[in-house]
């Protein structure tokens, strides 16, 4: 019998320090009320000074173990971030030593907000093809670190975090990861990090010129993500033969509650079927869609046989899609 890929556990791991909206009122031309009704966005979380994306990965790690699940038997783990802890070794090959796995690849995926979606779908061909059993996606973003602190445009909008998933093989019966999509094109005129990457070495010049820093234009960016949000989310549906209406629960990368009410409305999606949690944590880039499955999971909003819609836009440009029937 063929092997389907599904997802086993769950769990996230969340920085303790709050930073609220009137936090950036004592030193930008920025106010709570803008940022709420132009983003959703209430508070974000921030990670300690000495408290690296791997740390943040271990201590999501930490809770899933808590929850009794073993992870011996891991043979391949997948680390999505824009913050990785060296060039090399990989922050996947760190994570590998710590729980000390030996027969285990490892790969660090660089697709901004995409990167969960990335890292699942990439688990699930691995596991399809036969070649792991069990490959844990580890999303963790000190993203944080990367805004220019006087662009009120960009450093409002982010926050830390880590979320964990383990993804195994089960014998097919229908339930699992069962549609997947993704796609890119390269837009660094609208949204990029350049500097410190082979082309832009860090020079001072650059620095004064915050070009080791986040650039995005924002409305720019926005407009295509309206659009190839939901041309992903459909792709993904029709390859599996589910109409929208059957989705039981939607997890979208969150960047900007607009977005979300945006795609919602045009595909006459109700809201109360969204995972949402930008309000809490901002934009966490590649952990964003693992806090939202995970938060929505813990809660008992997935049950068995539910279709569960999770679905990406971000830097690269990179978007994508994953459609589960919840195993
Ligand atoms: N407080 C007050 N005013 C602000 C702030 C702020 N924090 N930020 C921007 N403004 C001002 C701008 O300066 C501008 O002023 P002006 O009209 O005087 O020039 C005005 O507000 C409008 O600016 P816009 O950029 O047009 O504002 P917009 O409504 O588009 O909101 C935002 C900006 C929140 C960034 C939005 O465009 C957005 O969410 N874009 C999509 C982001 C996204 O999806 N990114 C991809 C994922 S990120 C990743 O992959 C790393």
């Amino acid at each position: 019998m063929s092997k389907k890929a599904y997802i086993k556990a769950l769990a996230n791991y969340i920085p303790e320090k709050v930073v609220t909206n009137y936090d950036f009122e004592k030193t930008l031309d920025t106010s709570h009320d803008w940022i709420v009704t132009r983003t959703g966005i209430e508070t974000r979380h921030m990670s300690r000074d000495d408290e690296s994306a791997y740390d943040m990965a271990m201590s999501a790690i930490n809770n899933l173990k808590l929850q009794g699940i073993d992870l011996s038997e891991v043979d391949g783990i997948i680390v999505p971030t824009t913050t990785k802890e060296y060039i090399f070794p990989s922050t996947a090959t760190l994570i590998q030593n710590a729980l000390g796995l030996k027969n285990c690849f490892t790969l660090d995926l660089s697709a901004a907000c995409s990167g969960y979606i990335y890292s699942l779908n990439t688990a699930t061909s691995l596991i399809e093809s036969g070649m792991c059993k069990n490959v844990l996606v580890v999303a963790t973003e000190k993203i944080t670190k990367d805004p220019n602190p006087e662009d009120r445009g960009t450093v409002i909008l982010f926050g830390d975090s880590a979320s964990v998933a383990l993804v195994s093989a089960r014998e097919d019966d229908g339930r699992g990861i069962i549609a997947m999509q993704m796609k890119s094109e390269v837009r660094e005129d609208i949204i990029s990090l350049k500097a410190s990457g082979s082309a832009f070495p860090i020079t001072p010049e650059r620095m004064d010129n915050h070009e080791h820093q986040i650039f995005m234009e924002g409305s720019e960016v926005f407009k295509i993500a309206v659009t190839e949000f939901a041309n992903s989310m459909n792709q993904v549906l029709e390859k599996a033969g589910v109409s929208l209406d059957q989705v039981a629960l939607f997890v979208p990368h969150q960047a900007n509650i607009r977005i979300i009410q945006y795609v919602a409305k045009k595909s006459n999606f109700p809201i109360e079927k969204v995972s949402l949690i930008i309000h809490k944590y901002g934009n966490t880039s590649a952990s964003s869609i693992g806090l939202g499955l995970t938060e929505a999971y813990h809660e008992g909003r997935i049950k068995k046989d539910d279709y569960v819609l999770l679905t990406a836009f971000g830097g690269g440009l990179t978007w994508g899609s994953t459609l589960i029937k919840w195993a």
